[in-house]
């Protein structure tokens, strides 16, 4: 076929994301993006977020110019043949999901496909709750383009999964790919389209109902938390059982095929733009059906209570927190991101900050967006050995590479009580333990 011409409306994580690997592959892209400030920058090549490869893939697939980004969705839509929405879907204050920007971004697409004579394809690559797609984005376009959608339109949902920090690895090669299709003639198209980008290397492919697209999603995330909040709870009880490590029980029970070795990483527990707001928002969604998912909340539960177990060991370990000084390792959510979204350490921070802790801090690519969390009320540091310089405890938060690196020596030499809580267990606790002060998550201590 063809290769059609793509838009993405919503320029945020997902779709400059989507929009460069399409580019890339010599896709003309046309991006909308409402905030002017990002559409500007995305335009001079620089993405207004750190992901690795991502600034190199825009800056070429701008010169070859196969993208560009535009302010209105109108623009897009009407210049190309098929495209995908991204908006972001935040949570309420109650837990619900907020379907504004969905609801906006229908709306202007409806009012510029009534411009449109010939046949669009829609797909909804953002996280909505199963309905969302049939009552609110369908019902929308047809409202304001006077169109019937499986005629003059076509609608799918495309659940996306890429991982922050391995976003262009993981949209090049997906594990699988759902289709859920509003009508046969939307799937086979957009079936084709996928069939054209990946050709030899088309990862399997899941066609279903747009309800349960969007559920699978869900069903995929709220997996992932509970294989964390899972190992977190064995961590807890490893903790109080002298002799007993997480990491090896996470080992043996991640060699069993039934269980698989991935998100059993023991820690201070999931943060993010996903998991904490689409557990959130499930939780609300089924209670909304009637129905009170008890996984689900025991999960959410675990999780909030995680932080909080590393708070008390550090008031332990120091007495008492007023005006001791704890040096903070990793600020992002998670290694390779300079993403802060709900990250666990600004609870890590937040609570010891509410104890008279004073805090250092430190990261390798969060420090602009630390900046905006916490302004004056923590200290910046440049790098990880500034971070620990006469600090009486570091507790490390996120497991980036360039912390792996450090040896009990650099603890040893710099901070004025060498002590270390390894919220993420990258340490080797024999190595560390035998020269300072070594406490872990899930490490039950011999005495
Ligand atoms: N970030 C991830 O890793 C990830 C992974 C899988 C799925 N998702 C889902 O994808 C969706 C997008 O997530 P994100 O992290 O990219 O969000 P984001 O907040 O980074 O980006 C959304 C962008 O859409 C723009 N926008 C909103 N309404 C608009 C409109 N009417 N026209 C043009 N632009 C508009 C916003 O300004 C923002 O830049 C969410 O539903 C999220 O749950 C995210």
């Amino acid at each position: 076929m063809t290769p059609p011409s793509i838009s993405i409306v919503g320029t945020g994580y997902v779709g400059l994301c989507t929009a460069v690997v399409f580019a890339s592959k010599g896709y003309k892209v046309i991006t909308s993006e409402q905030d002017h400030e990002k559409a500007a920058s995305i335009n001079e090549g620089i993405p207004p977020f750190f992901e690795p490869g991502l600034e190199d893939l825009l800056q070429r697939v701008l010169k070859e110019n196969n993208l560009r980004c535009v302010l209105t969705s109108e623009e897009a839509i009407l210049n190309t043949d098929v495209t995908f929405i991204t908006v972001g879907t935040p949570n309420k204050p109650d837990g619900s999901i907020d379907l504004q920007y969905i609801e906006r971004s229908a709306q202007e697409i409806g009012e510029a496909l009534k411009k449109k004579e010939t046949y669009h394809l829609l797909a909804v690559k953002s996280t909505v709750v199963p309905g969302t797609t049939e009552n609110i984005v369908k019902a929308t376009i047809e409202k304001y383009s006077g169109k019937r959608c499986g005629i003059n339109f076509g609608l799918c949902v495309n659940p996306e999964f890429l991982r922050e920090g391995n976003a262009l690895h993981d949209t090049l090669h997906p594990d699988r790919i759902i289709i859920g299709e509003h009508d046969k003639k939307s799937g086979d198209f957009f079936e084709a389209i996928y069939n054209s980008f990946y050709r030899a290397e088309m990862p399997s492919i899941i066609r279903t109902t747009l309800p349960a697209a969007e559920l699978i999603k869900y069903a995929n995330n709220i997996f992932l938390a509970t294989k964390i909040s899972f190992i977190n709870q064995v961590a807890n009880i490893c903790e109080k059982i002298p002799g007993a490590d997480v990491t090896v029980i996470a080992k043996a029970i991640g060699l069993d095929k039934r269980i698989g070795p991935l998100f059993l990483n023991a820690g201070l527990g999931y943060g993010g733009s996903c998991l904490p707001k689409d557990v959130k928002a499930i939780i609300n969604f089924s209670k909304s059906l009637g129905y009170n998912p008890i996984i689900f909340n025991a999960v959410e539960e675990v999780n909030k209570a995680q932080p909080i177990i590393t708070i008390e060991l550090c008031k332990t370990i120091l007495k008492n927190l007023p005006g001791k000084q704890i040096a903070i390792l990793g600020l992002a959510f998670k290694p390779n991101t300079d993403d802060m979204r709900e990250a666990i350490s600004i609870r890590i921070i937040n609570n010891l900050l509410n104890e008279g802790a004073k805090i250092v801090a430190y990261d390798p690519a969060a420090m602009d967006n630390a900046r905006e969390v916490f302004g004056n009320d923590i200290q910046y540091a440049n790098s990880a050995i500034q971070c620990l310089k006469n600090a009486d405890c570091c507790i490390l938060t996120t497991e980036w590479e360039e912390f792996k690196k450090l040896t009990p020596e650099d603890f040893i030499q710099h901070m004025k009580n060498p002590t270390i809580i390894d919220g993420r267990r990258i340490y080797d606790p024999k190595q560390f333990s035998q020269k300072l002060k070594f406490k872990a998550i899930g490490l039950g201590t011999l005495t």
